[in-house]
């Protein structure tokens, strides 16, 4: 019998439909939500001597690489599962050299972002639970790729010798993206209530995060969106497109 978990069923093909549209909603609603929030509640993005506006920066492309193009970069391997696997891996990791190139981009913004201090302060780095989480994900994401480029497509040079070592690789490579965007989405939740805890202070004018007006719904809002994502990716990563074990394909696929 079919359960939603085979791509050959109709009905499980709909069903992966509306979770890959959510997914994408989601995707798309975290980024533009918290551009939202930066653009008309707070000071904007750059890279200047306003500490917070270079940590917007931080924020932005460190969703966007993290949590948005790793999130299509995980997607793009269920919906072209017709391609030919070759472009698909190819498609797969243009993504993300892209996501790395907005990691490292985010992460130097950040660290010289808490050089921007009052003069005469301390400058602390990795102080927080926030970049304790962060650097875990950022050393786990950068094995993962080094791994998974060496794997899959150098190693295609000799496909048919390193098939079955490759295959054997596949299930580790797919836990340990998922448990990355699981650090990554963990990170960026504890990045959002660094914000909160300094801009919507209450204090010296700033927005009041306990009175729930519209900058904190919204960055709840992106927080919610984020923990939608983390529930949902590693559900359609897991079930959508598998094929039963007596498919008489189910051994080419893999
Ligand atoms: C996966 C995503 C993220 C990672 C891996 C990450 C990583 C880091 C790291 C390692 C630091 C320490 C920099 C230093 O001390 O020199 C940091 C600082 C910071 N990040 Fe992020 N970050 C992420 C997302 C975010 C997001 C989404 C926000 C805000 C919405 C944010 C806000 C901040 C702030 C305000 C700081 C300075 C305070 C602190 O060190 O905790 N980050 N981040």
């Amino acid at each position: 019998m079919e359960g939603p978990s085979t791509s050959t069923s109709s009905g499980g093909r709909f069903f992966f439909g509306v979770l890959f549209t959510i997914s994408e909603l989601l995707l798309f609603g975290s980024v533009s939500l918290f551009v939202y929030w930066v653009i008309w509640h707070d000071t904007g993005f750059a890279w200047s001597k306003n500490r917070n506006e270079q940590f917007n920066l931080h924020a932005i492309l460190m969703i966007i690489g993290f949590v948005f193009l790793n999130g299509q970069a995980m997607l793009v391997y269920k919906l072209l599962h017709r391609c030919r696997k070759i472009y698909v891996k190819i498609i797969h990791c243009i993504i993300f050299v892209c996501s790395i190139s907005a990691i490292t981009i985010g992460m130097v913004a950040g660290i010289q972002a808490q050089h921007n201090m009052a003069p005469g302060a301390t400058i602390r780095h990795f102080y927080s639970l926030h970049s304790w989480v962060g650097l875990v994900a950022i050393g786990l994401f950068a094995l993962q790729f080094v791994a998974g480029f060496v794997s899959f497509l150098i190693l295609l040079c000799c496909d048919k010798a390193t098939a079955n070592f490759r295959a054997r690789l596949l299930p580790t490579h797919v836990t340990f993206g998922l448990i990355i965007y699981s650090l990554a989405v963990i990170a960026s939740i504890s990045g959002l209530l660094q914000v909160a805890r300094s801009r919507l202070s209450g204090k010296e004018g700033k927005p009041n995060y306990k009175e729930f007006e519209e900058p904190t719904i919204i960055i709840n809002a992106v927080g919610c969106c984020l923990i939608g994502l983390a529930i949902l990716l590693p559900y359609i990563i897991r079930n959508c497109g598998q094929r039963s074990r007596h498919s008489p394909n189910f051994h080419i696929s893999h």
